[in-house]
């Protein structure tokens, strides 16, 4: 499935001043950070991406090979920040700066409260909320240099919900909100938005592990709208938040749920 099909075709928008921006996102080989990146390109856009899985992530880099200018991958485990750090720097050289970061690797693994280990507790939030920190950290003084910048995290409707097994990933996703208003207000008079981006239930390869038909059929019934959402739905929000249409956009979250409630 290509996580950024533009639907229906030639319609979706196409934002000036994303042209030749430099765009670095994580978990951008599958999902909804494919779509990511897929949505940045299709804007002419400067975008490099860091993911753990490489089969997915260089058939993504194939795909989009013709594009103005072709994304760029390299292997990262984000959770180990001293290296992610390193990389980043690596691109931002690379790329000749940083404009826009998406924080958006993640991971949703279920767990049962009384199995969860100390080990298990510092795992899941090094994959789930410290690298969103550290990454922002380590674009700022380019984001700086250039005059300003967007900081997209993704967050999450799962804790708004309060949705069964899955207490450390909520609680970082929780811990994302104020990440972002923090850092909104950290450097907002350097011209650096940070948004928070709140998908509902995105239909990805990854989530069609979780849910079995009727369990879609449950998400689209507890929704406003029919129909399942999809990467390019959430990638649509995430380039018009960095775009500079978005320019008095900060310190908030922005719904792509459907209205799921
Ligand atoms: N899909 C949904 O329904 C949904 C709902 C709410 C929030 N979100 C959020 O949206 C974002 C993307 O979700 P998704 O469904 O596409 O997730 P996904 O699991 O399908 O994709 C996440 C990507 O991150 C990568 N990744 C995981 N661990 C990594 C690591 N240690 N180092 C580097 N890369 C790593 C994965 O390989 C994958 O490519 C996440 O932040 C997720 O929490 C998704």
């Amino acid at each position: 499935m290509s996580g950024g099909e533009l639907r229906p075709e030639g319609s979706s928008a196409i934002y000036p001043s994303l042209a030749g921006r430099k765009v670095i996102v994580s978990g951008g080989g599958s999902g909804i950070g494919e779509g990511i990146v897929e949505g940045f390109v299709r804007q002419g856009s400067a975008v490099a991406f860091v993911d753990v899985q490489e089969a997915p992530s260089e058939e993504l880099v194939a795909r989009l090979e013709t594009a103005a200018i072709p994304p760029h991958f390299v292997h990262c485990d984000i959770t180990d920040c001293d290296d992610y750090g390193h990389k980043i720097g690596k691109l931002i050289e690379r790329l000749g700066g940083c404009d826009i970061l998406i924080n958006n690797a993640a991971s949703d693994d279920r767990h049962k409260v009384e199995d969860v280990t100390s080990a298990y507790w510092d795992e899941r939030m090094a994959v789930n909320l410290k690298h969103q920190f550290f990454a922002a950290k380590a674009v700022i003084p380019a984001m700086k240099a250039a005059g300003g910048g967007s900081i997209i995290n993704l967050g999450s409707i799962s804790w708004h919900l309060g949705l069964e097994d899955l207490t450390i990933y909520q609680t970082a996703k929780a811990a994302i909100e104020g990440l972002t208003r923090s850092l909104a207000r950290e450097f907002g008079r350097d011209n650096i938005r940070v948004n928070t981006i709140i998908p509902g239930n995105v239909q990805t390869p990854r989530q069609m592990r979780w849910y079995t038909p009727e369990g879609e059929a449950e998400i689209v019934a507890a929704q406003c709208l029919d129909g399942r959402i999809l990467p390019v739905d959430i990638a649509a929000m995430a380039m018009w938040l960095a775009s500079d249409d978005a320019r008095y956009c900060t310190a908030h979250n922005y719904w792509v749920d459907a209205g799921w409630r």
